[in-house]
């Protein structure tokens, strides 16, 4: 098979990178390790910036996400049981986000891909980017005990933390960047209606929390729990109890339970692999950088890249200028490393560190005393957590 660039891994940046770039007449193949099933019931975080939803929109994908996902202009911080409201709209010049969920996004994706016979491969084996450096590179794999082979001008690597693409980077030129916490997120879906119309992040002496939803009747939430602990630790029962210890009691209060749809434990894990680029080799999303999920920058970032590379290939193809490209790593990671800062600052500020000394809880504290004393640091807080421009 021939194409312009080869995609691998079908999860949203992949996804998101092939459906922009056939809107311009740029062709690409997918290749996907898992099946399409196994890779929408994948339940991840789901607060979009207007940025991530406009590239949607400009993908031809907007429309359910407008139809069914919700406008937020504010989130709460509870701390120590007291609840504070961060007005993102005010202190971000109007600006708000999207609560839309990353699974219904991917899905989206997927339709949009299938009325335009998008190509993407599923359940392809032992899939191989070959000759990066080279000027006709390709890709093998196995699909059903079929060989496959796809030659291409570029190779994009959207395959996920795990994937091979950031692997085919030689050690001597790849750096990583990593920073591990000792803590993880169990997380709950619950049909039940969620207790806060707005997200609830709150630090408590018991762990960290988190309150979100997915629609007026879908509702998420998570609690801090050490590495040690497995998904068979956790009763239902047992989980909201610990919910309703770490909220405020009014909050605690009015939370209705119910079974679980599903739960999981996320270690946390900040990382960041550079470059992004290894000749004809681009990283895009979770295959080149990873953030704890507080905040939710995780998919944003992966659409900074995606809007980066896409106008670097369509400047490439459509006006013969590749500094777009020449400049993808540097531009990518410029403001992947702001997201890091914003990641690993919600989450110090918010978790109960096993180890830290008490010096450290009382930085938080300040942090926290400061942050509703300063109308520049709510700014600081809104300006992030809406998403910085690119
Ligand atoms: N070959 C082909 N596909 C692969 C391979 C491989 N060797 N390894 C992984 N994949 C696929 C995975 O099955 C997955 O579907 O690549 C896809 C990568 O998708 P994601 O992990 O969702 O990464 P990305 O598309 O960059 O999305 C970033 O996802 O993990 C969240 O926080 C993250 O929200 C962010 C978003
Ligand atoms: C989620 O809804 O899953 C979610 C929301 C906000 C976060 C992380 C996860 O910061």
């Amino acid at each position: 098979m021939r194409t312009q660039v080869c995609i691998i891994g079908g999860g949203p940046s992949g996804l998101l990178l092939s459906q922009l770039l056939h809107l311009k007449g740029i062709d690409t193949v997918v290749l996907e390790r898992q099946s399409r099933e196994y890779v929408l019931a994948r339940i991840r975080a789901g607060v979009l910036e207007q940025g991530f939803a406009r590239l949607l929109h400009e993908a031809g994908c907007g429309e359910r996400m407008d139809r069914e996902g919700q406008v937020h202009e504010a989130f709460f911080i509870s701390d120590q049981g007291r609840l504070h409201r961060v007005d993102l709209n005010r202190h971000s010049g109007g600006n708000s986000v999207v609560v839309y969920g990353q699974t219904e996004v991917t899905r989206d994706l997927y339709a949009a891909r299938d009325r335009l016979n998008g190509i993407v491969i599923h359940e392809a084996e032992d899939v191989q980017p070959h000759d990066l450096t080279g000027d006709h590179p390709f890709v093998t794999y196995r699909q059903g005990g079929e060989e496959g082979r796809v030659d291409c001008d570029f190779v994009v690597g959207a395959d996920g933390f795990h994937g091979v693409s950031r692997k085919s980077i030689p050690k001597d030129v790849l750096r990583e960047y990593e920073k591990v916490y000792p803590f993880g997120w169990l997380g709950v879906l619950s049909r039940t209606p969620p207790v806060s119309h707005e997200l609830i992040y709150a630090r408590h002496d018991r762990g960290f929390a988190l309150c979100s939803l997915r629609s007026p009747v879908l509702s998420r939430y998570y609690i801090q729990v050490p590495l040690t602990d497995r998904v068979e630790d956790w009763s239902d029962d047992a989980f909201w109890e610990e919910l309703k210890r770490r909220l405020p009691g009014e909050v605690a209060a009015r939370l209705v339970t119910g079974p679980s749809i599903e739960k999981s434990i996320a270690p946390l894990r900040s990382y960041v692999a550079e470059p992004m680029r290894h000749g004809r080799l681009f990283l895009a999303g979770d295959a080149a950088h990873i953030v704890p999920p507080t905040g939710a920058r995780g998919l944003n970032t992966a659409g900074s890249d995606v809007h980066y590379l896409y106008h670097g290939l369509v400047a490439h193809y459509l006006q013969a200028d590749s500094s777009g490209l020449q400049q993808y790593s540097e531009r990518a990671l410029a403001r992947v490393w702001k997201a890091q800062r914003f990641s690993w600052f919600l989450t110090t500020l918010l978790h109960t560190f096993p180890q830290s000394p008490e010096y450290d809880r009382k930085l938080q504290e300040v942090e926290l005393a400061y942050l509703w004393s300063s109308e520049a640091a709510q700014r600081s807080l809104a300006e992030n957590y809406v998403g910085l421009p690119y």
